[in-house]
């Protein structure tokens, strides 16, 4: 089978191109490299030794992307490409509109011209905004409380409809908790433009002395240890959680929503000691006041995926820290310090 995977130059897309390579797909990826590197499609090939088809298009031009559906013959779409900072898209909700919708509506009706009708949507858990009581299934009420979470629910309503309008369509809806990690190889790992702002890159650049100390926002919420707990997981488990969804069209017509998350969840200064054990440095923080908007404890339920797909997640917080940590001291700032 023949993959197109838009975005697939980025974290998430490019650790699941290796997946679907690995497996014995065919994939063409599709970037505008609007928040990735080049050198990422090519870690991509050295780690597959396969030469990998990249092109150069935007999802939000649909002259582009026939361009690509003429030149190939594409069975399945895995659709990556988008905008993901929550802060950025209260700044500038309109290029996150134009991307992760209108985007996404020129990219299905590509689909449509071109007799495409298997897709695998990236979603996020910021569709469930600020929802309490964890772990969350997927039938929770979708409240997103950013405009990029906005973004994802308006992606995810349009496809539903689509889905009920006609029986043709096959769509997984993942919607994806902490991604964290990169690959074993040290080689690719995530590698955005301008500096990371979750977690676990934060703590490496304190073990690796680029940052002085990590800022704790709040340890005075009603969790064991004071501080937010989230829902980590590994690239790895996540790129294969695409593979099952492709192979679950089988026998899961029609659109199904899954939760891709751990299940478990570690908090900020769990996690920060984690990632003490995994580098051998010592990770210094002050603590400071909440930030708005923070939640205490976002934590999926992700039995739906497993129960359908058979997929679970396989790897903990350790790997999830040594392998983040191996990428990073050979990348400390990225692909672009190196280049
Ligand atoms: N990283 C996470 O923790 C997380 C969590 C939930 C959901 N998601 C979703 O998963 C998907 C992938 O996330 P990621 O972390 O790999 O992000 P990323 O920014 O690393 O990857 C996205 C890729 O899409 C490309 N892109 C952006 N706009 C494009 C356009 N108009 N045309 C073509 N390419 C374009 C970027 O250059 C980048 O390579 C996104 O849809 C994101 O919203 C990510």
């Amino acid at each position: 089978m023949t993959i197109l995977i838009t975005g697939g130059n980025g974290f998430i897309g490019s650790h699941t191109t290796v997946a679907l390579i690995d497996a014995g797909y065919d994939v063409i990826v599709v970037d505008n490299l609007a928040n990735s590197h080049p050198k990422a499609i090519e870690a991509v090939r050295t780690i597959t030794q396969r030469p990998v088809a990249f092109e150069r298009a935007d999802i939000r031009r649909s002259e582009e992307l026939d361009r690509v559906f003429d030149a190939f013959d594409i069975d399945a779409v895995i659709h990556f490409a988008a905008l993901k900072s929550v802060e950025e898209s209260a700044d500038d909700p309109l290029s996150y509109y134009e991307t992760n919708v209108a985007g996404l509506l020129t990219l299905i009706q590509c689909m449509r011209r071109h007799e495409v009708s298997n897709l695998v949507f990236s979603s996020s858990a910021a569709v469930y905004g600020d929802c309490i009581d964890p772990p969350i299934d997927e039938d929770r009420r979708l409240e997103p409380t950013s405009p990029y979470g906005r973004t994802k629910a308006m992606a995810e309503a349009l496809l539903t409809d689509l889905a009920a309008s006609q029986s043709a369509w096959n769509i997984s809806i993942l919607r994806y908790f902490n991604a964290v990690g990169a690959h074993r190889s040290g080689q690719l790992g995530e590698s955005p433009k301008g500096v990371p702002r979750n977690l676990l890159p934060a703590l490496g650049r304190v073990a690796l002395g680029i940052d002085d100390g990590l800022i704790v926002n709040g340890t005075d919420y009603d969790t064991p240890d004071g501080s937010c707990i989230r829902d980590y997981i590994h690239v790895a488990d996540l790129a294969r959680g695409h593979l099952h969804a492709l192979e679950g069209f089988e026998k899961h017509g029609g659109l199904n929503t899954y939760n891709l998350g751990c299940g478990r969840g570690y908090s900020v200064l769990e996690t920060i000691e984690a990632f003490e054990r995994a580098s051998g440095k010592a990770i210094p923080f002050t603590v400071k006041a909440r930030r708005p908007g923070d939640i205490p404890e976002s934590v999926s339920d992700a039995s739906r995926a497993e129960r359908d797909l058979g997929w679970r997640a396989e790897y903990a917080i350790e790997a999830m820290c040594a392998d983040t940590w191996r990428w990073m001291r050979s990348f400390p700032h990225g692909y672009d310090a190196r280049a």
